[in-house]
């Protein structure tokens, strides 16, 4: 029997469920202590597509050393104006050309929905690296595993998710993969960035959580403190935006009023909402857990490129 990855599209993390999750980290868990030699046959001769009509560093970059790392080789459009895109090829074609090149396809793109549209057009597995406000379901993989890594569980955690809720698609969907948890949440951002009132329904249907604009007084108890950018290029109004910059700066006097075990999370890139003196902290593990994207990236291929896993 093929394992329940191979050749399917990664469009959401709303499609995963707690045994998902689970063989994707026992996945990764098992590509890490490979040798090299041993990683480099995963797949081999295999070949990695990516379109990006946004900018990235991290997971463009992460997908490529992941699939290297296995093995394989990757091809494709690091920004869209340098493309045909920018003579007016539609993104189906787009599309279209790219699965004629590649095994599997990763896009970021500015719209909600594109993904789940390319993904109907593409003829190979298409992974969604970002799509608008929506969803980012590769960092959810690889905020989940960055938990259960560093604090040995994600049951009974009490989770903070800071800074811009309503924008951010980090948030969202690792709020939907939280909800698969037994997990205590707070969400902590200014009152024009709660997350939006669409979602709300779904995320409460499965998640307990509470709702401040206090991020002082809400710390001392947190396990997880997931700091996330306020998303000025999603402003639709720039004084909106003038408004809640540096809502939130954790700096050293903060750390100080967090649990000694705490972890401090971010999807990066970031602002000023984290002190770079915080990064030699032992809370910080936002490096790390952008080394955890390359990981949890490459068993994800993996999966998805092998019948029978890995
Ligand atoms: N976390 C994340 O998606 O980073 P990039 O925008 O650099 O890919």
């Amino acid at each position: 029997m093929s394992n329940s990855f191979f050749q399917k599209d990664i469009v959401s993390v709303r499609d995963f469920d707690k045994q998902k999750f689970e063989t994707v980290f026992q996945a990764t868990d098992k590509i890490i202590g490979m040798n090299q030699n041993e990683r480099r046959e995963i797949v081999r001769g295999k070949t990695l597509g990516y379109l990006f009509f946004e900018p990235s560093t991290r997971t463009r970059l992460s997908f490529e050393a992941a699939m290297a790392s296995i093995g394989g080789t990757s091809l494709g459009i690091a920004d869209a104006s340098s493309s045909s895109a920018k003579k007016g090829e539609s993104l189906a074609d787009t599309v279209k050309i790219m699965s004629l090149y590649s095994d599997v396809l990763v896009l970021r793109h500015q719209l909600d929905g594109s993904s789940r549209f390319a993904a109907e057009i593409s003829e190979k597995p298409l992974i969604n690296a970002g799509s608008g406000t929506e969803e980012h379901p590769t960092q959810a993989i690889l905020d989940l595993y960055t938990i259960r890594k560093e604090k040995k569980k994600i049951d009974g955690l009490k989770v903070g998710i800071v800074g811009d809720l309503k924008y951010g698609r980090t948030v969202y969907s690792l709020l939907y993969a939280l909800s698969n948890y037994n997990v205590d949440v707070k969400l902590i951002s200014p009152p024009s960035l709660k997350i939006r009132a669409d979602s709300t329904y779904e995320i409460r249907k499965k998640l307990q959580y509470t709702e401040t604009s206090d991020l002082e007084e809400n710390l001392d108890d947190l396990d997880v403190i997931y700091v996330t950018r306020i998303q000025k290029e999603r402003f639709a109004d720039i004084e909106e935006y003038v408004k809640v910059r540096g809502s939130y700066k954790i700096g050293p006097e903060l750390v100080n009023k967090i649990k000694d075990d705490a972890i401090i999370m971010h999807p990066l890139p970031r602002l000023d909402e984290i002190s770079p003196e915080i990064d030699s902290t032992k809370q910080a593990k936002y490096f790390k857990q952008a080394q955890y994207g390359k990981d949890t990236r490459a068993a994800l291929l993996a999966l998805i490129l092998n019948e029978n896993g890995i």
